[in-house]
């Protein structure tokens, strides 16, 4: 399964952003703005694909020189469970040391944090909520 970083306002991006609708913001009625996506233009875009089909993606966007913050992971409903997830942390990690972060920082939905401390990730604070659900800040330093 091919991971690969794709470019911004690209036909791979706009199916990127069609899996993050139906996987993270359906479920609880909500969408993206064009501004939102506007600020994307100069993140770190990884997605999984399988010929022209987009299994998984995720992002990484710049905090600091040392930080990034992995954000909108997603998996197919019908294709969790089988190491997409995991593959694409291992691929997002590489692509960060490789840019010279130290540490990558998220916003975790409380229901995968056991899926992120199973790579080595460590809740840092207290729950939260965001886009109306429970969230922990996580972060694992990469060097
Ligand atoms: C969370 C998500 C990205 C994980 O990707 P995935 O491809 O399903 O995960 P993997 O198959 O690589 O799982 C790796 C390991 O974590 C475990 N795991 C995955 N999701 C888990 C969860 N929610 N809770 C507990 N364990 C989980 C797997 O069982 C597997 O364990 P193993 O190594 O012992 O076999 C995916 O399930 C998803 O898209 N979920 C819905 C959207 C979401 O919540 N995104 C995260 C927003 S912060």
């Amino acid at each position: 399964m091919p991971i690969k970083q794709i470019d911004h306002g690209t036909k791979e991006y706009t199916q990127m952003v069609e899996l993050r609708k139906e996987i993270l913001r359906r479920p609880l009625g909500l969408t993206f703005d064009a501004k939102e996506l506007e600020r994307e233009k100069d993140d770190i875009l990884i997605a999984a694909l399988e010929e022209d089909k987009m299994l998984g993606c995720c992002l990484l966007t710049k905090v600091d020189n040392q930080c990034v913050r992995l954000r909108q992971m997603a998996v197919q409903n019908n294709l969790q469970g089988k190491g997409i997830g995991a593959t694409m942390m291992n691929y997002a990690e590489n692509v960060a040391r490789d840019a010279g972060y130290n540490k990558i920082i998220m916003h975790a939905r409380k229901t995968t944090t056991p899926f992120f401390e199973k790579l080595g990730y460590k809740i840092t604070g207290n729950e939260f909520v965001e886009i109306t659900i429970p969230h922990y800040i996580m972060e694992k330093r990469l060097r």
